[in-house]
């Protein structure tokens, strides 16, 4: 497994494969690799004859009073996970040669940032949407594999990438769950064992709407408020939404009649999380 720093460096790797026809699958990530990484390392294992990792974590994804400073870091630990699942290189450029001075130019996927975390993370998705085209840039990849967990995350990657024209296959890969249904996070290690017992709440209250969703249930407010009523009941959790939205535009509907998604994000203590559920299809 190589690792690699420098942005030339990755290019020039990147362009062999490219000239000989073999494929690249990438999964970029910030690091604090889980389970959730490690199936979308392996499903671009088996996509791709080069599979690259890239770890950054971009400070321009992040609000001013936002974890940037304490975002969880554990580069041997990575090395390691990312060698067990055939991981080729590992790119983990440094933010200077990232974003050096001087640099202004940046990528916003309109409409679909502006609700959910783009409304309670106002530049986000723009920070997200510039890191992703710099690093499509430099690594070259046929192929990239996003979490469902940040759904939001994943349908403006995908906007974005057939907007822009692209050359690059997107797959989104389903939520990895802890046996007790909490959805892996790198944050999750923020947790206080009472607070990670209180973020069960949010699985729960999923999979309640799921069964209510089964059951005939079509109305969003019913589905949102089940999901509400079940949440606040625990006095840790504070709601920042829960929205049902159509799965590609993210506009909110009244009903699930197509592919449908139930998304929330909740602050326990210091730590945000976000969660979802599809309704009509699945991953
Ligand atoms: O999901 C993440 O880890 C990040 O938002 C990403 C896609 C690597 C961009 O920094």
């Amino acid at each position: 497994m190589k690792i690699i720093n420098s942005i030339i460096h990755m290019q020039a790797l990147a362009i062999a494969p490219e000239r000989e026809g073999r494929q690249i699958s990438f999964v970029p990530t910030m690091g604090y690799l889980h389970e959730g990484h490690a199936s979308l390392l392996r499903e671009g294992r088996k996509r791709g004859d080069l599979l690259v990792l890239s770890i950054f974590v971009n400070p321009i994804q992040f609000g001013k009073n936002e974890d940037l400073d304490r975002y969880p870091r554990d580069l041997e630990r990575d090395f390691k996970l990312a060698e067990s699942c055939g991981v080729d290189v590992v790119f983990i450029p440094t933010a200077t040669e990232m974003y050096p001075q001087g640099f202004q130019t940046g990528i916003s996927v309109r409409d679909i940032s502006l609700p959910l975390c783009g409304a309670s993370r106002p530049g986000h998705f723009d920070g997200v949407s510039t890191v992703v085209t710099k690093l499509f840039n430099i690594v070259r990849p046929d192929v990239a594999l996003f979490g469902a967990k940040d759904y939001q995350q994943l349908a403006v990657i995908r906007r974005m990438t057939h907007d822009l024209n692209l050359p690059i296959e997107i797959v989104g890969m389903p939520i990895i769950r802890e046996s007790d249904g909490l959805a892996m996070s790198s944050r999750n290690a923020y947790l206080t064992p009472p607070e990670r017992q209180s973020a069960l709440s949010l699985s729960r209250a999923l999979k309640r709407a799921r069964e209510l969703f089964l059951a005939g249930e079509c109305s969003a407010s019913v589905l949102s408020s089940e999901v509400r009523t079940l949440i606040e009941q625990d006095p840790l959790v504070i709601i920042d939404y829960v929205e049902v939205l159509d799965g590609e535009m993210l506009q909110k509907v009244k009903y699930v009649d197509s592919v449908s998604l139930l998304a929330l994000a909740i602050k326990i203590g210091q730590t945000r999380l976000i969660d979802n559920t599809i309704f009509g299809e699945e991953f």
